[in-house]
């Protein structure tokens, strides 16, 4: 028998992978890779103990916080940049295209099919700034792309989602257009305001851990998607919200902030974004993982 010493007990761990059962390939990367960084912060950090049982009861608690409406374990993912960061792998950016950014927790399934220019809104706020939306959407020769599908859904001048709020229509603010021949799409809603993530139980230990507030700048979310385009799932930011420069998610990515200017003379909105998109062509389909 070997004798296990904090030299070699990361060495004897990996060289075990497999050894009474069959381990694909890409199990053995992911927890070989998994070990090294595993053993190397607990060795970093020199891992006391009591600190590593803290750690256990806090995964426990972040588990029986989980249900239909709360996934503790993404929220935690968002709070520490994972999410993001996962994001970014998974849609490298390699030429023209619209860059992504998280779907976030708030996206639901269906929302209501309404036609170019309509109104996402059915709940009215007295302190809501009304906005017109509108763009094109091209592919990367610049050629407009006619029947993307365009889900928008966004937070009420209250700062919560409808879901998250009984006094609001079921899905305001929540709607699914389509481009037109030209490629354009237009949708009249509501300014976004900043809203904090939920900083309760784990999610508010960790940011307080961490000295961070909760807090996401004002946002316009998307889902673009078509046959043979890579589904795009973003968002569009107010260039005048606060904590655009410290998202609580680390979400916001510069070419995704979007000037809302006071809308011009023949649209009757408080504001008008004009915001283009540019989706990458993709032949197999792609489905949304969903939070
Ligand atoms: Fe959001």
């Amino acid at each position: 028998m070997s004798k296990v010493t904090i030299d070699n007990i990361t060495d004897t761990v990996i060289a075990s992978l497999g050894q009474n059962g069959d381990v694909t390939e890409r199990q053995r990367d992911i927890m070989t890779a998994l070990l090294k960084h595993l053993h190397g912060f607990c060795k970093d950090v020199n891992l006391q103990h009591n600190e590593f049982i803290d750690a256990c009861m806090f995964l426990a608690r972040a588990g029986a916080v989980c249900d239909d409406k709360r996934q503790e374990f993404i929220l935690l993912g968002d709070i520490l940049g994972v999410e993001v960061l996962v994001d970014m792998l998974s849609n490298p950016i390699e030429g023209t295209e619209s860059e992504s950014t998280v779907l976030g927790p708030f996206y639901r399934e269906n929302p209501p099919v309404l036609p170019k220019g309509a109104s996402t809104v059915q709940t009215h706020f007295d302190n809501e700034e009304s906005v017109h939306f509108e763009g094109h959407v091209r592919d990367a020769s610049g050629a407009p792309i006619s029947g993307v599908t365009i889900d928008v859904w966004e937070d009420a001048p209250n700062g919560l989602y409808e879901n998250h709020d009984n006094d609001q229509a079921d899905y305001n603010l929540r709607g699914r257009f389509e481009t037109d021949e030209n490629g354009h799409y237009a949708f009249r809603a509501v300014r976004p305001v900043p809203y904090p993530i939920p900083d309760n139980e784990t999610a508010g230990e960790l940011l307080r851990f961490m000295g961070h507030h909760p807090n996401r700048p004002g946002h316009m979310h998307f889902i673009l998607s078509k046959d043979g385009y890579r589904t795009l799932v973003s968002q569009i930011y107010d260039a005048d919200s606060a904590y655009l420069d410290n998202d609580s998610v680390f979400a916001v990515k510069e070419s995704l902030v979007a000037k809302f200017n006071k809308a011009p003379d023949g649209i009757d909105t408080d504001l008008h974004v004009d915001f283009d998109f540019v989706l990458k062509a993709q032949a197999a389909d792609q489905s949304i993982a969903a939070e």
